[in-house]
This record gives C-alpha cells, structure tokens and sequence, in this order.
C-alpha cells in the first residue's frame, strides 16, 4: 500500500485512462493498475473501459475471487474524493398498477365461473364415493 492519505477528484483519475497509465476507482478508493494491465486474466480492454468512474459494480459484477480483492491492496494509491462522483441512480421498478374496479369485477366473475363448474364435479365425486362405499359386494 502506498496511498499516503491522498484524495482525488474523479477528473483527476480521468486523466489515468490508458493502457500506459491507468488508474481506477474500487469502493472509494482509487488504484494504478497500470503494471497489472498487462497480467489481468479478463485483459486490459476490460479495466480500461471501467477508468474515470467508479468501476465498483463493474469489478464486483465479475464476481472476483478474494484472491483477486486482495490484490487491490498492491496498487492503491489513494481515497477518491466521493463529491466528485456521480451519485449512482438505481432503477427503481415502478409500482405495480392497483386493481381497478372493473378488474377487481372481472376477478370475482372468474372465481364464480371456477365455482360452477367445480361444485357439480364435486357433488357428482362424493355422490360416487358414498355409492361405492355403501354398495354390498355382490356374490
Ligand atoms: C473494473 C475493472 C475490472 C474488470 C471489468 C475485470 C474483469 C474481469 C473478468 C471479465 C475476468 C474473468 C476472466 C475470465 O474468466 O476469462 C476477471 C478475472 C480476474 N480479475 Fe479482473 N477485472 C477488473 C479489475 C481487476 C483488478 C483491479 C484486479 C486485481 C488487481 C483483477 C483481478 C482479477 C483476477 C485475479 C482474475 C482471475 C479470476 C479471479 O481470481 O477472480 N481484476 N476480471
């Protein structure tokens, strides 16, 4: 580790985005994998298209092994100023639209139709099961 408290903005790690010079943003902290590139399993391409914002969905989204976490350690160079990131927006699925009155209608008129249809096959079953139950074995 070798971050000695220094904070910078997300403009200044924009200016570390190339394969000869790359710095990115994990979890509010700011790392120059630059002499990683070149070892990284997923390429280069991958970092470098996840430099000058905040690359942490990005890196946790892979599903990194703890090996791979640990490895941060080595390249840290520094905290990133959170006011300079753009608050993330998460999608937030709209609510589900409330039963009207007219579908809560259609719902009720659907049970009664089940009903009319199930209560005779009911009456006819239990009709067949005393009949069964009650009948003598003939000899
Ligand atoms: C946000 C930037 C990053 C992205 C998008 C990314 C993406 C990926 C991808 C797609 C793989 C899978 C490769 C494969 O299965 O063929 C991978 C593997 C790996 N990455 Fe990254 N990576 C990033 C940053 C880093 C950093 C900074 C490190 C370590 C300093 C790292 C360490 C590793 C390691 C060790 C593996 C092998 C599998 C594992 O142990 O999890 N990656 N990465």
């Amino acid at each position: 580790m070798s971050g000695d408290g220094r904070v910078f903005t997300l403009g200044e790690v924009s200016k570390h985005s190339s394969n000869q010079d790359c710095w990115i943003v994990i979890d509010g902290k700011v790392y120059d994998v630059t002499k990683f590139l070149d070892d990284h399993p997923g390429g280069d391409d991958v970092i470098l298209t996840s430099t000058g914002k905040d690359a942490t969905d990005d890196f946790e989204d892979v599903g990194h092994s703890s090996t791979a976490k640990a490895m941060l350690d080595e390249y840290y160079v520094g905290d990133i100023d959170s006011s300079t990131v753009p608050t993330k927006t998460k999608f937030v699925p709209p609510p589900p639209p409330k039963q009207t009155e007219s579908n809560q209608k259609q719902s009720s008129e659907l049970v009664i139709k089940i009903l009319q249809f199930l209560v005779p096959l009911l009456i006819l079953g239990l009709a067949l099961g005393i009949r069964s139950y009650t009948k003598t074995p003939s000899s």
